[in-house]
């Protein structure tokens, strides 16, 4: 039986899940039977249509009383007929280096596209509630049998916030973000997410950053040793800035995002210390929010135990991205900027033109699709439940 998935937070990451869940191939094990949010009805169904970020949707949407109905088109893909899928570009990039470490990854296939279920069923319609209501306890989640809620309104990332999902009949919840305070599974895609227990039923899959952050970090320590680090995250604005100057709980963030670079904290250093301790304990680091629409990149500077070069750490990850990481994990050396990884479903892309080293010391940096990216790693928690 399908797992059955509801959406809290039809914003930015609800959408993009929906997306993605398309655009994958509906994949038959996920069924999306409600989405929550206080739009009006039209207004979700017009921004489920059209994205200035990633192109219209590939198929057609229609509005039936409380009911958004979704066939997704052959093609499968945003922008279905004026662009060729995103991941073509990126299997092009990908394969010219991958081709090379392949052979030296112990035989495993120069493939570093996510591997993507497809559905048989993927062109039919489906028929997904819209709810508008506020208070998640209210929410019918007992009588439309939802497994998981994915809490996408930034709004519930408090534990007993999230529970009040529980109350209203939902097994489980996901917060779509880094958790204010403790929950049952802080969990990274790829990394440490086969820690699930059956008995944890409020989980967070942290930050975008978070999921860069963690596997970066992972594999330079294991090469290399992480005696220390400072990571900048260079993000692009969310609509939790404003367009122009306003009161805001943080003054920075409430001046105006298309007009400034602001400094802001970042989750995504606790969660690394949650999820990775021991190395973790020595690493800082802060946000800078940028005018930029989409994808973000982490700047990560740190001190190695063990003697490092350059080549050595391009190397690395080459192999990681045609090994163990390869679902989350790309490899990038050509000379791109920010928007060429636009649509990217990678949790990151690590830039092998930027390696530097200075005797102890080495800079890496890692592009991310902010959103894309996340929805990804989202949609990839809910079919590892609906497998367990
Ligand atoms: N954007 C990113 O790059 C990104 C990446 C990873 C994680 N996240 C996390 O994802 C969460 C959502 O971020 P976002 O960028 O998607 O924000 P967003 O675009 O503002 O989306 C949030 C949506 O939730 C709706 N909402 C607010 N309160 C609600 C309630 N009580 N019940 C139902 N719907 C409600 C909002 O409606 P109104 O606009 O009408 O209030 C909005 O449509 C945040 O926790 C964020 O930290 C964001």
């Amino acid at each position: 039986m399908a797992l059955r998935v509801a959406i809290n937070g039809y914003g930015r990451i609800g959408r993009n899940l929906l997306r993605a869940y398309f655009e994958n191939g509906a994949d038959p094990a996920l069924e999306f039977v409600a989405i929550n949010d206080l739009g009006k009805p039209e207004a979700l169904a017009h921004l489920t249509r059209y994205d200035s970020t990633h192109g219209r949707f590939a198929g057609s949407v229609a509005l039936d009383g409380n009911l958004l109905r979704i066939t997704p088109a052959a093609c499968g893909w945003s922008s279905c007929g004026n662009v060729s899928p995103p991941e073509s570009s990126l299997r092009e990039l990908a394969d010219s280096v991958l081709g090379a470490v392949a052979e030296a990854a112990s035989g495993l296939a120069p493939d570093a596209v996510p591997e993507r279920p497809r559905s048989e069923s993927r062109d039919a319609t489906r028929a997904i509630r819209l709810l508008s209501e506020p208070a998640p306890e209210k929410l019918p989640w007992a009588e439309l049998g939802v497994d998981v809620v994915l809490e996408c309104t930034g709004q519930f990332r408090a534990r007993r916030d999230a529970e009040r999902h529980l109350a209203a009949g939902a097994k489980r919840v996901i917060i779509g973000a880094a958790p204010f305070d403790e929950v049952d599974a802080m969990l990274v895609y790829g990394v440490n997410h086969e820690s699930l227990r059956a008995s944890d039923r409020i989980l967070s899959s942290v930050s975008c950053t978070t999921n860069a952050l963690v596997p970066l970090v992972k594999i330079l320590d294991a090469a290399f040793g992480v005696e220390s680090g400072f990571m900048t995250e260079i993000h692009a604005v969310t609509s939790d800035q404003v367009v122009l100057d306003h009161t805001h709980r943080d003054v920075r963030r409430g001046r105006a995002a298309g007009n400034n670079i602001i400094p802001t904290t970042s989750s995504s250093i606790g969660a690394l210390r949650h999820v990775l301790p021991a190395v973790g304990a020595n690493i800082e680091g802060y946000s800078l929010r940028v005018p930029t629409q989409n994808v973000a990149a982490i700047d990560f500077t740190f001190v190695a135990r063990a003697p490092v070069s350059a080549a050595a750490i391009n190397a690395e990850f080459a192999r990681e991205a045609a090994g163990a990481y390869r679902h989350i994990l790309s490899y990038c050396d050509e000379m791109l900027v920010s928007s060429d990884f636009n649509h990217s479903p990678y949790s990151l892309i690590f830039d092998a033109t930027e390696t530097r080293v200075a005797g102890r010391q080495a800079k890496v940096l890692a592009w991310y699709d902010n959103e894309w990216g996340y929805a990804n790693r989202l949609l990839d928690l809910c079919r590892y439940l609906a497998a367990r």
